[in-house]
């Protein structure tokens, strides 16, 4: 019994250590912080709530965006086995590589490993030394039931082929190909390749995260804002000034631009949201006007800790070529 576990143990370590380091954590040297986004593929049949809490998720709203369920949907509502559920995450990067900052936090409950964690809580998203080396276990098959661990997620702030993009740790499943993968996310298979260093699909290994760059929409956000770098993947939407502005990424409908407006529901730390409205006009953020040709649209452009909303006037010319 004890041979065979020592067996297993050997095992397991010699099979990690022909995994390349790129495959345990995703490469990211600038040294600052974004929004990042993980795939995680509950094994059972669970819910919103039961999600938000193992991922350490606070606010709701930032995990029905990110997975374009209405903002009406309740805490309760159920998610199916097998369904991939896309968890937004901070990231933080420190010695060249993303890490989830400071969450999800996991309590060690009775019989986990910490192989057992990173598998079969988290589901392979990543591997377990790196938790080890995180919360600086010196030997992993000592730990302690109540034991709080913090579970370095993988992610990255960088841009890919000078672009800024939203990282997403993707699930690899068995059986499928870097080339899948890239039409699944609308990218391509060299930029792939790179980014993960794989050199072809041998090295695509089923169960483990692989780094792949959403591209995102993009606007007039202020640098200065709290929200900068401000960027909103295809197909999902994210509330931002504390609730107050709902923004929505539709990349076939708007050129992938980003549509803001007012959401219309209570804000997180503000006690009301502030005036959203542009200057010299009479609008808010999200609403238009037409004059003659030109398209006037109020956009959100950040906001400040001091309750202030930025916004910008943007002008787009319909006109036909011979009126410019
Ligand atoms: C789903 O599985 C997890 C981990 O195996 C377990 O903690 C949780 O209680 C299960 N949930 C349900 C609803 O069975
Ligand atoms: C930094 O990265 C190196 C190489 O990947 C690793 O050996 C070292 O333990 C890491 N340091 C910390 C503090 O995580
Ligand atoms: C776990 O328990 C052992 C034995 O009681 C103790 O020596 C060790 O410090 C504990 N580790 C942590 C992280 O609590
Ligand atoms: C947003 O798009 C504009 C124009 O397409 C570009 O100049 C700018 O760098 C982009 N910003 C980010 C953060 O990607
Ligand atoms: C990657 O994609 C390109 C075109 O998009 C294709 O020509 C090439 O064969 C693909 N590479 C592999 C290894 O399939
Ligand atoms: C895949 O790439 C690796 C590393 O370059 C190489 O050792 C291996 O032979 C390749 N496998 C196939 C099937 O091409
Ligand atoms: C954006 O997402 C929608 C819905 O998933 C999809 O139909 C569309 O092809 C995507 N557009 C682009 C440009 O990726
Ligand atoms: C979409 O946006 C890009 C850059 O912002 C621009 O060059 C292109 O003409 C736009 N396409 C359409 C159909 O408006
Ligand atoms: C449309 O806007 C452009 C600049 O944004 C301006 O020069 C032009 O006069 C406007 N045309 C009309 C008809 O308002």
């Amino acid at each position: 019994m004890g041979f065979t576990r020592i067996l297993v143990c050997l095992l397991f370590y010699s099979s990690f250590a022909t995994i390349s380091v790129a495959q345990q954590a995703f490469k990211c040297t600038t040294g600052k912080t974004c929004r990042s986004i993980v795939g995680y593929k509950s094994p059972n049949t669970t819910s919103i709530s039961s999600i938000q809490k193992l991922f350490g998720v606070k606010n709701r709203h930032s995990l029905l965006g990110a997975n374009n369920l209405p903002l009406s949907t309740q805490s309760n509502y159920v998610i199916r086995e097998q369904t991939v559920i896309k968890i937004p995450i901070p990231c933080i990067c420190f010695n060249g590589t993303g890490a989830s900052n400071k969450m999800p936090i996991y309590t060690v409950q009775p019989g986990d490993t910490l192989s057992y964690i990173a598998s079969d809580v988290f589901m392979g998203l990543l591997t377990y030394p790196r938790i080890q080396q995180v919360n600086q276990i010196e030997n992993p098959n000592l730990i302690n039931v109540s034991q709080v661990l913090w579970i370095p997620l993988p992610c990255s702030c960088e841009e890919v082929d000078g672009e800024s993009v939203v990282h997403y740790a993707h699930l690899v499943e068995a059986g499928s190909t870097v080339e899948e993968i890239a039409g699944m996310f609308g990218t391509t298979n060299d930029t792939l390749y790179r980014l993960n260093g794989i050199a072809n699909n041998s090295q695509l290994i089923a169960e483990t995260a692989f780094d792949v760059p959403l591209k995102a929409c993009n606007s007039s956000v202020r640098e200065d804002s709290l929200d900068s770098p401000f960027l909103v993947p295809n197909n999902t939407y994210f509330l931002t000034a504390n609730n107050c502005v709902k923004c929505k990424c539709d990349a076939a409908a708007n050129n992938w631009t980003l549509q803001c407006e007012l959401s219309r529901i209570k804000p997180s730390s503000w006690s009301a949201c502030p005036a959203m409205q542009c200057e010299d006009s009479s609008l808010t953020i999200g609403k238009t006007t037409t004059s003659s040709c030109n398209t006037t649209t109020c956009a959100y452009a950040g906001y400040s800790s001091d309750q202030n909303i930025f916004t910008t006037l943007a002008t787009q010319s319909t006109c036909p070529s011979y009126y410019r």
